[in-house]
């Protein structure tokens, strides 16, 4: 293996994976994945659009203060704007980087941007100059790279490098190229481009045909080195390539893609984990590498051979994605020693704060409930995990009773303090939601409620996701309890704190780049 073949990983999780429908994070929340994501090994993190809200500055300004090892990166449209705000709010990082965009397909230029060729030039060298002007590091990208006219991408590539871009993506920003097209179109790159050597080559691929890892592959294949990714494949409409699939695909097939990345593998569980509970966006089961299924067997056969060699139906083993099988049943004699182990097990590391408020809730449920499941931990780890809510419900009263009107009275802590709110409805669920509905004004509305037990037996926890839309925008809300009026209103609470953060983020100022 050599260093050539060194492929750079840039998550986006906190940019593009944030631009997922239902997906929003807190600072809080968003700092804890920008950890995350340096422990996991990642060379680059995009940690907001700094000009899209003060949200996103402040989270890509305290990222930057923080980050030792990982480059801390800010998006910025071609506009001199964009790139002073991304700058400020970089200017603390170790290793900053200005990542700055302009569409160049005939479509986007026309209808979007409303520019001619001419002018989309002209701001490519003015927005890049200025930007390495400000920062060594500077990144440049042709929106809809992949529907492009040939000559005039070399041109605007070219254009780009002259102006001091060290690296130059290709994004792949409608999901549309194929594996052996987007090669092609990488190497034409680097060979039709007279500078192509003074840069590094990158991908951002889209998943709208499910060909996002495939595509980012066979960029890489083509000559591309840095691959832009998210956690769980998150990101605008059907997602972003997965970081954890690309990255398992070099590790488990290194005899056909030899390529190495600083991925720390063993991180990849606890890490998804994290970005699923904070964004609330649930991971389906038989989603590869981290899905809940994809290390199960069920069937009869694969059990017997997995018994005689797990070789027989696994071809990477659980513990390299950090997932390790465990024995330890839990219950209420259970200690914290045995809790920790639990949890390591499952894939979480917890600072100390933390796990004493889960080790609290663990105990706490494991005096109403028999057996505690891996299920029942995962979902408290993944409730606390949410605990910078700006809101929390502390205490609760239904009404449930035959010839009474249902209502719902429920204690909340909102910013530190406390406060009461009521209302009747049609059932506890209908008032509970009326009631908080009130505390945030506006008009929500509730797209989805869906409750399902989180293990078997009727003590099973109930686990609620709730849905709301406004003006557009969704956010999920998740939350569980062995009540399921309780988890109900915790989750339409956790919904509500989304909605703020959402509400916070207004759309940049328009421009014509
Ligand atoms: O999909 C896309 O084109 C993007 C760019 C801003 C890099 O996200
Ligand atoms: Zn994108």
């Amino acid at each position: 293996m050599t260093d050539k073949n060194r492929v750079i990983i840039f998550d986006t999780t906190l940019r593009d994976g944030e631009q997922s429908p239902g997906a929003s994070m807190t600072l809080e929340e968003k700092i804890r994945v920008a950890d995350a994501l340096e422990e996991l090994g990642v060379d680059v993190i995009e940690a907001g659009f700094a000009i899209a809200s003060n949200g996103d500055f402040e989270a890509v300004n305290e990222i930057a203060k923080r980050l030792k090892n990982t480059s801390v990166c800010s998006l910025a449209r071609a506009s001199r704007k964009d790139i002073d705000r991304a700058w400020e709010a970089l200017r603390p990082a170790v290793r900053p980087r200005i990542h700055t965009f302009i569409s160049t397909s005939p479509l986007h230029m026309r209808a979007k941007l409303q520019m001619t060729p001419e002018e989309v030039l002209e701001a490519i060298a003015d927005s890049v100059s200025y930007a390495r002007n400000l920062c060594e590091d500077v990144e440049w990208s042709c929106e809809d790279g992949t529907r492009t006219e040939p000559d005039f991408l070399y041109k605007a590539v070219e254009i780009a490098i002259k102006a001091g871009a060290t690296t130059i993506n290709v994004p792949d920003t409608v999901g549309y190229t194929t594996p052996e097209e987007y090669k092609v179109m990488i190497q034409n790159i680097i060979k039709n481009v007279p500078n192509s050597d003074k840069a590094i080559f990158s991908t951002h691929c889209h998943n709208d045909l499910g060909l996002a890892v495939a595509n980012s592959i066979a960029a890489v294949q083509g000559g591309a080195r840095q691959i832009e990714c998210t956690i769980n494949g998150i990101g605008e409409r059907a997602g972003n390539a997965a970081l954890e699939e690309i990255v398992m695909a070099f590790r488990t097939r290194n005899d056909m893609l030899p390529y190495t990345t600083g991925v720390v593998t063993e991180n990849i569980t606890r890490t998804s984990h994290l970005v699923s509970s904070v964004t609330g966006l649930a991971v389906q089961n038989n989603k590869a590498i981290v899905g809940a299924n994809a290390f199960a067997h069920e069937s009869g056969i694969h059990q017997d051979g997995m018994l005689k060699d797990a070789g027989t139906y696994e071809i990477m083993t659980p513990e390299s994605v950090g997932l390790k099988k465990s024995s330890l049943v839990m219950g209420k004699h259970s200690g914290r020693h045995a809790f920790r182990e639990k949890l390591k097990d499952l894939g979480y590391e917890l600072a100390d704060n933390e796990f004493m408020r889960a080790f609290t809730e663990f105990k706490d449920l494991a005096d109403r409930k028999k057996t505690v499941y891996d299920e029942d931990i995962i979902s408290i780890v993944d409730d606390n995990l949410r605990d910078n809510d700006r809101m929390k419900i502390t205490g609760w009263k239904f009404v449930c009773e035959k010839g009474k009107a249902n209502s719902a009275e429920l204690e909340l802590e909102i910013d530190g303090e406390t406060k009461t709110v009521f209302s009747e409805g049609n059932g506890p669920v209908d008032a509970a939601f009326k009631a908080l509905r009130s505390l945030v004004g506006g008009e929500p509305h509730l797209q989805l409620y869906q409750v399902h037990a989180v293990t078997r037996g009727t003590d099973a926890q109930a686990e609620v996701t709730v849905r709301l839309e406004e003006d557009g925008k969704t956010v999920n809300g998740h939350a569980a309890h062995t009540d399921t009026l309780v988890a109900s209103a915790k989750a339409y609470v956790n919904a509500l704190n989304k909605l703020l953060v959402k509400r916070e983020k207004t759309a940049p100022e328009e421009m014509s780049a």
